[in-house]
């Protein structure tokens, strides 16, 4: 058996905390782990993904445990299942045994204890899975990685993504892509594009920041001859340039509004006219754009049409930052590690456990990009065939004690609620249209809680 062996983990945990924590413990020891909160929930899983090893807390109280249990083994018959059972709860354990775990653990157990039990569980289904990509002949990845080529992840939100886009792809609606910094948006513009039925076609981009207004409406819709100084052809613009295929706008946030409205009326009229002419020019493209900025704020502040908001806003591709699916930080280490280390020519390994640990500690507030700098700084720089922490660019964050008052049970409703509204507040630095976004209320509602707490001019900067 080999050390350090590492696989898919699925684990069904009701209990959030608990859920997390296993999650942590488990990719930080670079396991692919997906989570489900219950049964139902982990065999829906089961449609897309394989785990090797399922890790079930046995809820008397829930439904849908056992019943779990006995599809998911017939349907993974070379899976370990390990079932966690409340101290105490014999019953439950007893007919978890019955309905096919193949082990029992307490739901205390040690982290430590865990790690090695999750990997001991692995020579089973590992074995399996080399013997059916043996007999098939097919590469040992996983079917999850390759489902986009080059584009990593294994995390639940990201195989979400994948599916929304699988579908998006196929029409020619237009795509909204938008995350932070470096998640990726052009990554999965591109995938939207090879995905597409005009994968044959041009992909022609254009980062909308990097043009001055002027330009950047004749570099789009083209231009006649002589109609402006300088203009001494007529010249196609990147719209007529895509015919056929798809046009990428980058950055579609800084699109002054004057370009907005013209492409506004190509969304709806699927024509242009050149900049100086007032022939009417037909073309197939197919728009997919890009931000990093929430566009309703910037409706809400007239920078970018409502109209043209709404219109984009009917296929969105959310990408996640890269600390909410921490389960890709150890793939994606992987990933940049063979990229880089095949680059220069370095025989490097892997990570050291620490290394690891640290990687899917750290927030990444630059995300994928910053970690891709990192490993490849990490490769260049480290002298042994494993990385470790000192090789990397990065700082261990420290971890912020949650405030005792939000102990459970004692703690109140009301404290809850003022608790997750300040601390959203505080993530989204005070803009209340983001907060009421991710919590699901009404900007109302924050106002008026704000006023009611005494908070209402400190807490925020646009409520005025
Ligand atoms: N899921 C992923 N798998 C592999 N590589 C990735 C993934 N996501 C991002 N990358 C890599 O990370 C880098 C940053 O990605 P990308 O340029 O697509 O981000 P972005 O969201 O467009 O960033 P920005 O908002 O700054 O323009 C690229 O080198 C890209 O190849
Ligand atoms: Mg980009």
């Amino acid at each position: 058996m080999a050390q350090g062996q590492t696989g898919r983990i699925l684990i069904v945990e009701s209990d959030r905390a608990r859920q997390t924590e296993l999650e942590r413990q488990l990719s930080a020891i670079g396991h692919v782990v997906e989570t489900a909160p219950d049964g139902f929930a982990a065999l829906e899983h089961l449609e897309h993904s394989m785990p090797d090893v399922v890790l079930l807390a046995l809820d008397p109280e829930r439904k849908g445990g056992f019943d779990f249990l006995q599809e998911a083994r017939a349907l993974l018959p070379a899976a370990s299942f390990i079932a966690m059972a409340e101290t105490g709860s014999t019953d439950t354990a007893v007919k978890a045994l019955e309905f096919g775990a193949d082990r029992l653990l307490t739901r205390s157990v040690r982290p430590d204890a865990l790690a090695l039990i999750v990997e001991r569980s692995l020579d089973k289904p590992l074995l399996a899975r080399d013997a059916m990509e043996a007999r098939s002949g097919a590469a040992a990845t996983l079917p999850t990685i390759a489902l986009m080529d080059r584009v990593v992840g294994v995390h639940p939100s990201m195989q979400r993504l994948f599916n929304r886009l699988l579908q998006a792809a196929k029409s020619r609606s237009t795509v909204l892509i938008q995350g932070e910094t470096g998640t990726g948006k052009e990554l999965i513009a591109k995938a939207v594009h090879e995905h597409s039925l005009r994968s044959e076609g041009p992909l022609v981009r254009l980062n909308c920041a990097a043009l001055a207004e002027s330009v950047l409406e004749s570099e789009l819709f083209g231009h006649e001859k002589g109609a402006f100084t300088g203009a001494v052809t007529r010249r196609r613009g990147r719209f007529e340039q895509a015919d056929g295929g798809t046009l990428f706008l980058d950055e579609l946030s800084e699109m002054p509004l004057s370009v907005q409205i013209k492409l506004l009326r190509f969304l709806q009229e699927r024509e242009l006219e050149r900049v100086g002419g007032n022939e009417t020019v037909k073309v197939n493209v197919r728009v997919v754009a890009a931000t990093n900025r929430d566009l309703k704020s910037l409706v809400e502040d007239g920078k970018f049409r409502e109209d043209l908001y709404f219109r984009l806003k009917v296929v969105v591709l959310d990408v996640p930052p890269l600390r909410a699916r921490p389960s890709d930080i150890p793939l994606l280490a992987d990933h940049f590690l063979r990229l880089y280390a095949g680059e220069n020519d370095k025989i490097v390994r892997g990570f050291t456990q620490e290394a690891k640990e640290a990687l899917v500690a750290y927030p990444w507030p630059g995300n994928v990009r910053e970690l891709q700098h990192a490993i490849e700084q990490a490769v260049v720089l480290c002298e042994k065939d494993l990385i470790d922490t000192e090789d990397l660019p990065i700082e261990a964050p420290e971890r912020e004690a949650e405030p005792l008052s939000l102990l459970v049970p004692g703690v109140t409703l009301a404290e809850v609620e003022r608790y997750t509204i300040m601390r959203t507040l505080e993530a989204v630095g005070g803009s209340p249209t983001k907060a009421a976004a991710i919590l699901g209320i009404s900007k109302r509602t924050i106002h008026y809680r704000l006023e009611e707490w005494g908070v209402a001019k400190s807490g925020s900067k646009s409520s005025g």
